[in-house]
């Protein structure tokens, strides 16, 4: 197959997380006869300092040109001023609304072979194998915002076809799956999370009546993810919340460069990234973990470019470099670790 991949790496340890993907999907094209072309764009912090502009229109353009977008991380130190209008982050909130990907999706899967680099016990984490759905282009991220000398607000605003989407998504995921949503709220407080309530409710009852919906406020779910995640199975939630909440699951596994994402619309199109951040205080060392986003390369493949296979392959081979021991700083703080570049190679290899 032919397929244009935009290639946005970004700013901190997301340049060099983003070049071991690639150099993945290209062994993944060799081995199984694809034609993928890759198109880089600059994006955050880099692209304000180069061309004055979070996301310059080019780098828009070639995210909605491309089948499909691997992203690395944006964010750096040189923004944390609260009082800046322009931001490397208005990047990634910007592309997720202009692409209207309003479902995210984020795997937690804690993998044998690192158990360990859990801080949770090993008997908790057993067959730990959930997916979080995010909405992830309403709520207070999106809604308006004020700000004066001594006051300021966040509006955080839901429509009914928003919840909507995310409940069918999460019912058919569920379904695909263990047959068990957990619908994660505050609504015994926020207006809005009592209308993602009784629409959630209304989808699954009326298109989902076989799936075992579940309702948990956030706060409680917070800690339940702790105390007994092999009960979760599929979670849906608003943005924010989803946010937190999978930062929080990332030590389930052991570590956020663990964690892929996967955001996407009514289309094929989607944003493919690492959950976690720029790191700077790590960034141009090497030692970044790049599994994340290798394996968010393999969500690529598997939901715009609907190469299962090929996903699967790549998976395998992340889970077997893994268990052979290849391991980077994240995941070994004693003793030597694979740098970033070792990790990459270890998975192609495996291919
Ligand atoms: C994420 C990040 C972003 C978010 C930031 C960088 C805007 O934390 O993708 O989880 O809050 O959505
Ligand atoms: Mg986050």
């Amino acid at each position: 197959m032919k397929a244009l991949i935009a290639v946005l790496p970004g700013d901190g340890i997301g340049p060099e997380v983003t070049i071991e993907a690639v150099a993945c999907l290209k062994a993944i094209a060799t081995r199984f006869g694809h034609d993928f072309t890759f198109e880089e764009a600059p994006v955050g912090a880099v692209a304000i300092e180069t061309l004055g502009d979070p996301l310059p229109a080019a780098t828009l353009a070639l995210a909605r040109r491309a089948h499909a977008v691997l992203f690395g991380a944006i964010g750096s130190p040189r923004y944390a001023d609260p009082t800046l209008k322009v931001r490397p982050e208005q990047a990634i909130l910007g592309l997720r609304r202009e692409l209207d990907l309003y479902a995210n999706l984020r795997p937690v899967t804690c993998f044998d072979a690192v158990i360990d680099a859990s801080p949770l016990k090993p008997e908790l984490l057993k067959g730990v194998d959930i997916m979080v759905v995010r909405e992830l282009t309403g709520g207070i991220y999106f809604g308006e915002k004020t700000r004066t000398e001594t006051r300021a607000t966040d509006l955080c605003v839901y429509t009914v076809t928003e919840v909507e989407r995310i409940a069918r998504l999460g019912g058919k995921l569920a379904q695909s799956r263990g047959n068990k949503l957990t619908s994660v709220d505050k609504a015994n407080v926020l207006e809005t999370s009592r209308l993602w309530r009784s629409v959630v409710t209304r989808i699954m009852q009326t298109e989902f009546p076989s799936v075992a919906l579940d309702h948990m406020y956030i706060d409680a779910a917070s800690m339940h993810l702790l105390r007994r995640p092999a009960d979760f199975d599929v979670v849906i939630t608003e943005n924010m919340f989803g946010d937190i909440l999978t930062d929080e699951a990332s030590m389930l596994p052991g570590s956020l460069g663990l964690c892929p994402s996967a955001s996407l619309g009514a289309g094929t199109s989607g944003i493919y990234e690492p959950i976690h951040g720029s790191a700077p205080d790590i960034a141009g060392q090497g030692i970044a973990n790049p599994y994340a986003t290798i394996l968010s390369a393999a969500l690529l493949l598997r939901y715009s470019l609907g190469l299962e296979t090929e996903a699967k392959t790549l998976e395998a081979a992340v889970v077997s470099a893994l268990t052979a021991g290849v391991r980077t700083a994240d995941l070994k703080p004693r003793g030597p670790a694979a740098t970033t570049q070792h990790a990459g190679r270890a998975v192609i290899e495996r291919l």
